[in-house]
C-alpha cells in the first residue's frame, strides 16, 4: 500500500515513524518532508498548498491513502478535491475544517451547542472593536479570525498591554496578506488556568480520544516571551485526573462532533481541543482540525495500535467498526531545539552535529526544520528538532530527553530547560 503524508514538520515525521511500524507493508511518501523524514519516506518536492499538483501526484502514483498534517491545505479544501477525484484521504473537508480556520465559526458553534468556552464578541467593524477593547480593558484576548500560523492571538493581561490589544485589532483590519483571513476579529474573555491538549480521532459522531498532552507555547522558560508553534510537550499530564479528562470528552469533544454533524459539516480526522482548566471548569481555548505539533511527537509513541488501520478506518468512514485503540503507560517528553532568534528572524543552513550519538531505542529525534545535503543535516527552519524520549515515568523520560538534547549541537541552538516541569510541581 502507498501512503502520502502532506507536510514537513516534526508532527509529520512522527506520523511517518509510527506508520513505518505498521503490520501492513507500506511504501511511504512525504510532500515536501525534511532531512529526517528522507530517511524513512520518499520525499516529493510539492508544497502543502499546491493542491492540484498533490492530486496529480497521488493519481499518478496510485496512492492508497493521503494523510494531511497542517491546517493550510485543509482550509483550502484538499480533502474535498481529493475525494472528488476518487482518492482516499485522512482529514476533514473544508466546511468541517472551519472549526479551526474560522474562529468566529468555532465560537458561534460552541455558543449554539452550549460547549464551554470564554465569553466573546465578533466584530467586522474596526472602530467598534477598538472601542470595545478600550471599554472592557485588560485582561483581554484578541484573535484574528482566520489562520495566522500561531501569530493571530494577543493576550493582554496587564493594563500597560492594552495598547498591544488595540494594535492587534487594527492589524487584523489592515492585514491583507491572506485570502483566508477575513476581516473579522474575535475579542475574548481572558481565561486563567492550566492548559491541556486533547486530541481525538473523529468520524461523524464516533469519537475516540487519544492520550492527553501539554504544549509549551512560549519561547523562554517559565512561559516567558512570545508565543511560538510549541517548544516542547509531554504525555501523560498527571495534573489532570481520569475523571476530568472523561468530563472533557463528554462536555467538549462528543458534543462538538455531534454539533458538526447537525450543521451538515460532519468531521472526519483529528479534532484537537485546546482546553483551559479554570476554577469554574473546563473551557475551550481553540479547536484545531488536525494533529498538534509537538503534541503528536509525544502522543504517537504511546499508541500501541496500528496507526495505519485507524487512519484508514476514518478515511473509509467506518471508525465505529474499529476495535478500541490501545495505549501504553509509558511517559514521553519532547524538547524542541530551535534556531536563535525564533519566533522572530533567524538564520538557517547551520550544520547539525551529534544526531548519530542518539542510538537509544527510547529516544527519537523528530525533525522539523532540517535539510539533508551530502549525508550531513543542516538547519532549515525556526523549530529544528524535537528530541523525544520515552520512559517508565516522566522523570526518567525527562532526564533522557535532556541528556540527548545536550548531545546535539548547532550554531545558535536554543531550547527550554523546563519542559515538563509543571507535572512535577502539581503532581
Ligand atoms: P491559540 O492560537 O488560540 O492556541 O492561542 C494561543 C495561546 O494563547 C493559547 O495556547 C493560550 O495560551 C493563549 N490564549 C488563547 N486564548 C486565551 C484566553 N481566552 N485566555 C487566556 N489565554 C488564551
Ligand atoms: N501545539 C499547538 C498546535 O499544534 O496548534
Amino acid at each position: 500500500m502507498k501512503v502520502l503524508v502532506v507536510g514537513s514538520g516534526g508532527r509529520e515525521h512522527a506520523i511517518l515513524w509510527k506508520l513505518s511500524q505498521s503490520k501492513t507493508k507500506l511504501k511511504l511518501f512525504c510532500a515536501p518532508g525534511n532531512g529526517g523524514i528522507s530517511e524513512i519516506a520518499q520525499l516529493v518536492p510539492i508544497k502543502v498548498n499546491e493542491i492540484e499538483k498533490l492530486k496529480e501526484f497521488a493519481l499518478k502514483e496510485k496512492i492508497d491513502l493521503t494523510v494531511v498534517g497542517p491546517e493550510l491545505p485543509l482550509a483550502m479544501g484538499i480533502v474535498d478535491e481529493f475525494q472528488s477525484a476518487g482518492l482516499k484521504i485522512f482529514g476533514p473537508r473544508k466546511k468541517a475544517a472551519e472549526i479551526e480556520s474560522s474562529k468566529s465559526f468555532a465560537k458561534d458553534l460552541m455558543n449554539k451547542y452550549h460547549i464551554p468556552t470564554a465569553a466573546y464578541r465578533v466584530f467586522t467593524d474596526e472602530k467598534a472593536a477598538v472601542d470595545f477593547v478600550k471599554q472592557i480593558g485588560t485582561p483581554v484576548v484578541v484573535k484574528a479570525n482566520g489562520l495566522a500560523a500561531g501569530k493571530g492571538v494577543i493576550v493582554a493581561s496587564e493594563p500597560h498591554e492594552l495598547k498591544l490589544a488595540v494594535q492587534a485589532v487594527k492589524q487584523v483590519f489592515h492585514n491583507h496578506d491572506s485570502k483566508l483571513n477575513q476581516q473579522k476579529v474575535v475579542i475574548e474573555e481572558f481565561l486563567e488556568g492550566e492548559e491541556l491538549s486533547l486530541m481525538a480521532f473523529v468520524d461523524g459522531e464516533t469519537v475516540i480520544p487519544m492520550q492527553t498532552a501539554q504544549d509549551h507555547k512560549r519561547i523562554f522558560d517559565q512561559d516567558r516571551g512570545p508565543n511560538t508553534g510549541g517548544m516542547g510537550a509531554y504525555s501523560p499530564v498527571p495534573q489532570f485526573s481520569e475523571e476530568m479528562i472523561e468530563k472533557a470528552v463528554k462536555s467538549v469533544l462528543i458534543p462538538t462532533a455531534r454539533a458538526l454533524v447537525k450543521e451538515g459539516r460532519s468531521f472526519t480526522g483529528v479534532l484537537y481541543a485546546g482546553l483551559m482548566i479554570t476554577e469554574s471548569g473546563i473551557k475551550v481555548i481553540e479547536f484545531n482540525a488536525r494533529f498538534g505539533d509537538p503534541e503528536t511527537q509525544v502522543v504517537l509513541p504511546r499508541m500501541d495500535s496500528d496507526l495505519f488501520k485507524v487512519l484508514m478506518a476514518c478515511a473509509d468512514h467506518n471508525l465505529s467498526q474499529l476495535a478500541a485503540i490501545n495505549w501504553n503507560k509509558q511517559a514521553v517528553i519532547a524538547v524542541v531545539l530551535a534556531s536563535q532568534g525564533y519566533p522572530g528572524k533567524y538564520s538557517t543552513g547551520k550544520q547539525i552535529y551529534g544526531l548519530e550519538e542518539i542510538t537509544n531505542d527510547n529516544i527519537m529525534a523528530f525533525h522539523s526544520g532540517t535539510a539533508k545535503s551530502q549525508d550531513a543535516i543542516f538547519t532549515s527552519g525556526g523549530r529544528v528538532l524535537a528530541v523525544t524520549a520515552k520512559g517508565n515515568d516522566l522523570a526518567t523520560a525527562r532526564r533522557q530527553a535532556y541528556l540527548a538534547a545536550g548531545k546535539i549541537k548547532f550554531d545558535g541552538i536554543h531550547y527550554r530547560k523546563d519542559i515538563g516541569a509543571k507535572a512535577f510541581i502539581k503532581a
